[in-house]
């Protein structure tokens, strides 16, 4: 079953993506060359706690930290520590809150100066297959319309989708029904309805879809060493347009 969510549960999920943007302003002020990845992740750490919320990763299968940072060939679920990023890499962070008891989650891709045109354009080309797949939750539509308008988009833009990790329903735990993927054909699976509420998050790689878990029993990494870019969102579904809870991540309110 889906949960749909009743107007008091949705004013709370909005509070918690409130806090969750909080967090990513903050840490976005300290992405630069010299930074530690333990550093963005202990402003993280302060922000959500400062705002009564706790870290949804931090503790999660073990996970030790509030954020997921994830380098270059990293895809996702990379372990912050004293790595120092560096000019022409991409840093993506992915980070959860639990704030009274209802989560939210968002993840995106930062080109940290000047990167190469081919990075630049996977991160453009995998934050327009989340919004290409946003612009498909909206009822009467099939869970799978989602998932297909993802693979769509990136596969034209020349990159290759992830398949083992997927997006996820999200709401009183982090993880609840149905599992979001990124690929598929259209017109499958349940219909989409008001009040549902998706964290969709492709990752999308340069070179090959495999991936691989490094001796860290965290970090996903593409098998081939290529880049990879990962974006989310935490959306939920209205009689019309979708809403998305986790927007303005960057300050400018019109992320997607
Ligand atoms: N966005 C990821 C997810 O939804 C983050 C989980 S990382 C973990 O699964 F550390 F919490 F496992
Ligand atoms: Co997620």
């Amino acid at each position: 079953m889906i949960p749909i969510k009743t107007a008091g549960e949705i004013e709370a999920l909005r509070r918690s993506a409130a806090l969750l943007v909080r967090t990513f302003r903050a840490v976005e002020r300290a992405i630069r060359p010299g930074t530690a990845t333990g550093e963005l992740d202990a402003i993280a750490e302060q922000t959500i706690r400062q705002g009564g919320g706790s870290p949804a990763f931090k503790g999660y299968n073990g996970y030790p930290a509030t954020v997921c940072v994830s380098i270059d060939e990293q895809v996702v679920h990379g372990i912050p520590g004293s790595r120092v990023i560096r000019e022409g890499e991409i840093v993506s962070l992915d980070i959860g809150v639990n704030l009274e008891g209802f989560f939210s989650d968002a993840a995106k891709s930062y080109a940290i100066g000047e990167v190469s045109p081919e990075k630049k354009r996977l991160i453009e080309a995998t934050r327009a297959a989340l919004t290409d797949g946003i612009r498909e939750c909206r009822p009467a539509n099939r869970l799978s319309d989602i998932s297909h308008a993802i693979q769509r988009s990136a596969e034209r833009a020349g990159f290759s989708v992830v398949r083992e990790l997927v997006g996820h329903g999200i709401g009183r735990a982090m993880h609840e029904e149905p599992q979001v993927p990124n690929f598929g054909a259209a017109h499958r699976g349940p219909r989409l309805q008001a009040g549902m509420v998706f964290a969709i998050e492709p990752m999308i790689n340069i070179g090959s879809e495999k991936v691989r878990i490094l001796e860290d029993g965290w970090t996903v990494v593409t098998e081939d060493g290529a880049p990879s870019a990962h974006f989310e969102h935490t959306v939920l579904i209205t009689q019309d347009r979708p809403e998305i809870l986790t927007a303005g991540m960057d300050g400018t309110f019109q992320e997607h």
